[in-house]
């Protein structure tokens, strides 16, 4: 029987977090990791679909996998997440000799998946369901820092953008139960971690039991109420409002809980416990999520709010459900809630039908919104989604690549703008370990999850520093321990 593992994961956060409940599942069924595939006997890729180079990567790591199985026929190969829920069976017949298929519903099925194979038979679970969480999984925090750790809180996506895959290989947006996002909270802190980071697609929309989603409140209809009511105070007393137990009665013990609430619930873990969380969608980023954190000051002060384009008609085209006008008054609520709150974002260049002047308004959004980072992308179709069936890929690829760059060269400067503002600033830095270099330093991260490199002697990872900032990069900070 095959006994160890070695698992590789690509895409997002929730992958990595995935393959820490793959890990969990397959120690408990009783093998064990190996950190390398020559003396695995199960190798293991969990796998990203979001644009086509994501899959070409995998492609070309099953042919080296498929080299390993010509060496030794017993190894089994399988292929998680994403791209085995979009292209299912059709990876066991594309002649890469890959065993098992299981999408990321499927981790519980694969003990027996593993046997299956082991058995000599193909071994396929691409099933979708509306309730998995694997609330109740400790994961095996296999490749950390020790220092960091993510916390899955939700799973799937609803939003339906035109150009994503996501609701199609993950499956329906639900919650986990806020009982066992704490637990593993206090887990992780007990084991020495000092940041947590709470991932979903969207994760304003969590609601647990009952709780309003904070997306059936509409951008319009909030616009109407903030401008009724001027007050972004009174907007949250109206959020609170809804989520009122009576309004929405109980089928357990558990009072219904929102992000707001829950985020509130981790930061009370302990002050020393940093919590971020990622991704904010605009439409749905209220006020109260940002007057939870001005409340605590172990929520960082950082906000991954994805614009993908500042054209309100591409965004109208993507289905993104909000304007340029509504994204930069949500960056205006940061700024007035939570000064000096460090922003970043992702961009997509050259969407279907993306004009010049569109794509000018992307570079004046970036301007105006002042974001300290970016994750920057050309626009790929994805097979099966809205703009794949209904819109023509027809920004030619020369003018995606020279907007992307454009895109890129105006982010590097804003980045360096931002960073050298920080010169002969003190932060508060989590540190995380050695930094690559220079030799000897350490590097961590602020609240404002800029990276910082210093050098310190008698530091650990985990400890709290203060570092004054001397200079800077576009991308690092650099400066000298306070003591
Ligand atoms: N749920 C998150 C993002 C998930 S995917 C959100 O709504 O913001 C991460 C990023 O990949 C997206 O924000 C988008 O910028 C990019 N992306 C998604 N689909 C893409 C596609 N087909 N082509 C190019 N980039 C894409
Ligand atoms: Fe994709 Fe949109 Fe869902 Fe994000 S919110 S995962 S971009 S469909
Ligand atoms: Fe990729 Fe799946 Fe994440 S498509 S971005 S790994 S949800």
């Amino acid at each position: 029987m095959p006994k160890k593992y070695y698992i590789e994961t690509y895409g997002c956060q929730m992958n990595v977090a995935d393959s820490e409940v793959v890990a969990s599942i397959l120690s408990d069924a009783g093998y064990s990791p190996s950190v390398s595939i020559d003396d695995a006997d199960i190798i293991l890729v969990n796998t990203c679909s979001i644009r086509e180079n994501a899959e070409q990567r995998v492609w070309g790591r099953l042919d080296l996998f498929r080299a390993q199985k010509k060496k030794r026929p017993q190894v089994i190969v399988g292929v998680l997440g994403c791209m085995a829920e979009r292209l299912k069976e059709k990876l066991l017949e594309s002649g890469k000799m890959v065993d098992i298929v299981a999408g990321p519903d499927a981790y519980r099925d694969l003990p027996m998946l593993v046997e299956t194979a082991a058995a000599g038979n193909p071994a396929v679970n691409v099933l979708l369901s509306r309730e998995e969480t694997y609330a109740d999984i400790s994961p095996v925090r296999l490749g950390s820092n020790g220092v960091s750790a993510f916390i899955s809180i939700m799973r799937g996506c609803n939003n339906m953008c035109a150009y994503c895959v996501v609701p199609y290989v993950r499956g329906a947006e639900r919650s986990r139960d806020p009982e066992s996002i704490i637990r593993e909270a206090k887990e992780a802190f007990d084991m020495g971690f000092r940041e947590v980071t709470l991932l979903g697609q969207n994760v304003n929309s969590y609601a647990w039991n009952g709780a309003v989603p904070e997306d059936e409140v509409t951008p319009a209809g909030l616009l109407k109420k903030i401008s009724d009511q001027d007050s972004g105070h009174r907007f949250s007393n109206l959020v609170n409002g809804l989520t009122a137990p009576d309004r929405y009665p109980l089928t357990g013990k558990q009072e219904p809980v929102n992000f707001a609430g829950l985020l509130e619930m981790v930061a009370s873990v302990h002050p020393e416990l940093r919590v971020r969380y990622s991704t904010s969608h605009p439409k749905d980023l209220s006020d109260d999520v940002l007057e939870v954190m001005a409340g605590h000051n172990n929520i960082c002060r950082h906000i991954h709010l994805p614009v993908q384009s500042g054209s309100s008609s591409v965004l109208k085209r993507m289905n993104r459900k909000y304007t340029r006008e509504w994204y930069l008054g949500r960056v205006a609520a940061i700024n007035r809630i939570l000064p000096g709150c460090t922003l970043s974002t992702d961009i997509i260049a050259g969407f279907c039908g993306e004009t010049e002047e569109e794509h000018q308004e992307t570079l004046s959004l970036m301007r105006e919104a002042g974001f300290d980072f970016a994750y920057m992308f050309k626009y790929s179709e994805r097979p099966g989604t809205k703009a794949s069936r209904k819109m023509k890929d027809d920004v030619p690829d020369e003018v995606k690549t020279r907007r992307l760059n454009e895109i890129i060269a105006l982010q590097n400067e804003i980045s360096a703008v931002s960073k050298k503002a920080d010169t002969g600033q003190t932060f508060e830095v989590l540190v995380e370990g050695p930094a690559k270099k220079p030799a000897g330093a350490m590097t961590g991260r602020t609240s404002g999850n800029k990276v910082v490199v210093f050098r310190a002697s008698e530091v650990q990872p985990g400890d709290y520093v203060n570092v004054t900032v001397t200079r800077s990069t576009s991308a690092t900070l650099i400066g000298n321990l306070m003591t």
